[in-house]
């Protein structure tokens, strides 16, 4: 292998997305799913919330549909209690992952299991192939326990939540996305290449601290609340500023299909989305 080869990522666009409402009235940040990035292909959507003011999040998320699509929530602090009308149910605190295929629909509610305290978190919306829309719902909790900590070396840790670094795989489920979900922590000054999949679009999230990434030359920093679009191809160099840095990683396979979106409902058509809202109306959910 020759150094030419040795593709890495770069920082495409930077987001610090909006402040907006879901739910029942919680405050978040809304990074994907905005007027500034619509997608990036399959990823639909991320929000990111965090307080330690019950009244920002008490009302939590009552009951509401999906279809079509993934949810993946990953409590960095705090609790949520998960609950589907499929016998999905659990209850997700500090490090824990809940992951929903709502596939042909589901009704789900996703309460905080807390009166007070922080509440720091995210939720991501994964889309599903065509063929793959309408097929059975499923649910499944992953404890932090579960979720492997790879320790990386001069104090760099990854927590992974789907998909492969090294000879590590996360507790993901498998699917055509092929998602990669990881958790990394550096410490003050400390470097990483994150092992993102080829082919694969994705972000980071800067979380806490700062960090710089992508190859020398080309390096953009990014500090805390700011999320980077990644280029194609290759590794992602990262190295965090003086206070350390923790990033979200995600990245999927792209679909390369058409999405119609409409609220709670992520289809290919119109006319599916007009079937989901129909089929909800009906009780079919
Ligand atoms: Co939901």
């Amino acid at each position: 292998m020759t150094l030419e080869h040795i593709e890495q990522r770069r920082i495409e666009r930077v987001t610090r997305g909006m402040p907006t409402e879901d739910g029942a009235g919680v405050k978040l940040t809304r990074l994907i799913g905005t007027p500034e990035i619509g997608d990036i292909d399959p990823i639909l959507m991320l929000d990111n919330f965090g307080s330690d003011d019950p009244n920002v999040y008490i009302a939590g998320f009552p009951a509401h549909p999906h279809r079509g699509f993934e949810t993946v929530s990953y409590m960095i602090a705090g609790s949520l209690r998960h609950k589907d009308n499929k016998g999905g149910e659990g209850v997700i605190t500090d490090g824990g992952v809940q992951w929903m295929t709502a596939g042909r629909g589901v009704v789900h509610s996703e309460m905080p299991a807390q009166t007070s305290g922080l509440m720091f978190g995210f939720q991501l919306w994964l889309n599903l192939p065509a063929a793959e829309k309408m097929r059975e719902p499923w649910y499944r909790d992953i404890p932090a326990a579960q979720i492997p900590q790879i320790d990386l070396g001069a104090g760099v840790t990854a927590k992974l939540i789907a998909g492969r670094w090294n000879a590590t795989v996360g507790p993901g489920p498998e699917r055509e996305t092929a998602p990669f979900i990881a958790d990394v922590a550096l410490p003050p000054q400390g470097a990483v290449s994150i092992p993102v999949p080829g082919g694969h679009a994705g972000f980071a999230y800067v979380f806490q601290g700062k960090a710089a990434l992508g190859p020398g030359g080309a390096r953009r920093e990014l500090g805390k609340g700011e999320l980077g679009v990644l280029s194609a191809e290759g590794g992602l160099t990262t190295v965090a500023g003086s206070d350390g840095a923790r990033l979200l990683i995600v990245a999927a396979k792209p679909l390369r299909e058409p999405v119609a979106k409409h609220g709670p409902f992520v289809m290919n058509t119109q006319s599916e989305i007009r079937q989901a809202v129909s089929d909800y109306q009906r009780g079919l959910f």
